[in-house]
């Protein structure tokens, strides 16, 4: 089975969302050892001594992520379905460059796809949150 049906359908992963399923759409982007990759292309199989991440993941002791926070202050997304592609995506640049250019930015995002925003506001929401972390120290 891919990994993405393996994760939300068996193990109930919510956020990891399937649109185009053949690795365009960037909706189903998880981490597995840290990078962001597209769970729709990976069999199950193939990951089992990965390390696993997802959007569940991003909170810590019931607390939004710096990321997730400045998702929602800079309103950088609208129907939210492509949104835990995106965090992921930016989560995995931020933990490798915590002060991206926007340029940076742009290059990470490239992979994932938006029908709502326009991007500009999901580009301003990963910049505020490379602020907040570089300033919070998080
Ligand atoms: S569902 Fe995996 S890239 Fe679109
Ligand atoms: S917020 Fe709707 S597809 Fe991105």
């Amino acid at each position: 089975m891919p990994l993405a049906d393996v994760l939300h359908d068996v193990l109930g992963y919510k956020s990891v969302k399937q649109s185009c399923s053949t690795g365009i759409c960037g909706a189903c982007t998880i981490r597995i050892n840290g990078e962001a990759r597209k769970s729709c292309l990976h069999m199950a199989g193939q990951a089992a001594d990965s390390n696993i991440s997802t959007v569940e993941g991003l909170s810590k002791n019931g607390s939004m992520s710096p990321l997730q926070e400045a998702f929602i202050d800079n309103f950088s997304f609208q129907c939210g379905f492509c949104t835990p592609g995106f965090l992921m995506s930016a989560a995995a640049l931020l933990d490798e460059n915590s002060a991206p250019s926007e340029e940076e930015i742009r290059d990470s995002l490239h992979g994932n796809i938006c029908r709502c925003t326009g991007y500009l506001s999901i580009i301003d929401g990963v910049k505020d949150a490379a602020k907040r972390i570089t300033e919070g120290g998080n």
